[in-house]
């Protein structure tokens, strides 16, 4: 069984229909790849996962159906988001946007051993446990929101754009984490990227969309191997 799958999921904003029957899936523990140009719908498509769309279709995680399931409830299922534009609060501390990780946890010791990791992992995070959020790089913006998200100690993890605006150092180090995330704490990933190259790096499975529909899926190797899937649809 999937972790999670999508069942020709149609969904848009208003009178809009933006996505147009997608159907893909998760498995436990895998990274997946959703490309596609700018407006092919992946933002959506995330957010019609964590109910912050209408969306018609089947979406199940974990043997559960998502179907008119609260942003909350999803969250407590297992599901961590990290938006486009990262969702930092820059009116608070670093330390209080880790809290919102973790606020829905009630297992104390656990929660603050997963500090201790993410910690290892961003060691920026702890020295600026106590400056305004506002004071972090964009690398580390993205960092902060990515710890967040480990905090809520998901099954999944959506990711949306971790690589935009940073220079290639700093998408190296964060792809690297998002590694040992995956492999160290089992953490399945969806992730939605504009750098095709660096995403079927990481991924095993990959989706391309085109203005709302599937146009390509297969391996991740399978795609990176397709010269013209590559030139068609992946810009590289
Ligand atoms: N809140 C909204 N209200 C109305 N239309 C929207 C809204 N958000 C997105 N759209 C439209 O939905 C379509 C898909 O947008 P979406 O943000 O999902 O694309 P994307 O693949 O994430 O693009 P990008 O790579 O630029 O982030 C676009 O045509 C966009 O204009
Ligand atoms: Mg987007």
């Amino acid at each position: 069984m999937a972790l999670l799958e999508l069942e020709e999921v149609r969904a848009g904003y208003g009178p809009t229909s933006v996505l147009h029957g997608i159907s893909l899936s998760v498995q436990e523990g895998q990274v997946v790849s959703l490309l596609g140009a700018n407006g092919a719908g992946k933002t959506t498509t995330l957010r019609t996962i964590t109910g912050g769309v209408r969306w018609s279709g089947n979406i199940r995680f974990a043997g559960r159906s998502l179907n008119r399931m609260h942003t909350e409830d999803v969250v407590r299922c297992g599901i961590a988001h990290v938006p486009e534009g990262r969702g930092i609060l820059t009116d608070l501390s670093v330390d209080e946007n880790l809290k919102l990780g973790s606020y829905l946890r009630h297992d104390g010791q656990a929660v603050r051993k997963d500090y201790e990791r993410v910690f290892e992992y961003f060691p920026v995070l702890r020295e600026r446990r106590r400056l305004s959020a506002s004071t972090l790089s964009g690398g580390e913006q993205q960092m902060l929101a990515i710890a967040r998200a480990l905090l809520m100690k998901p099954k999944l993890m959506l990711l949306d754009e971790p690589s935009l605006g940073l220079a290639p150092m700093v998408v190296r180090a964060i792809f690297e984490i998002i590694r040992t995330i995956n492999q160290a704490d089992g953490v399945a990933v969806l992730l939605v990227e504009q750098n095709a190259r660096i995403a079927l790096e990481m991924s095993s499975q990959a989706y391309v969309l085109e203005v709302g529909r599937l146009a390509v899926k297969g391996s991740s190797a399978e795609l990176k191997g397709n010269e013209s899937v590559r030139r068609s649809y992946l810009g590289y």
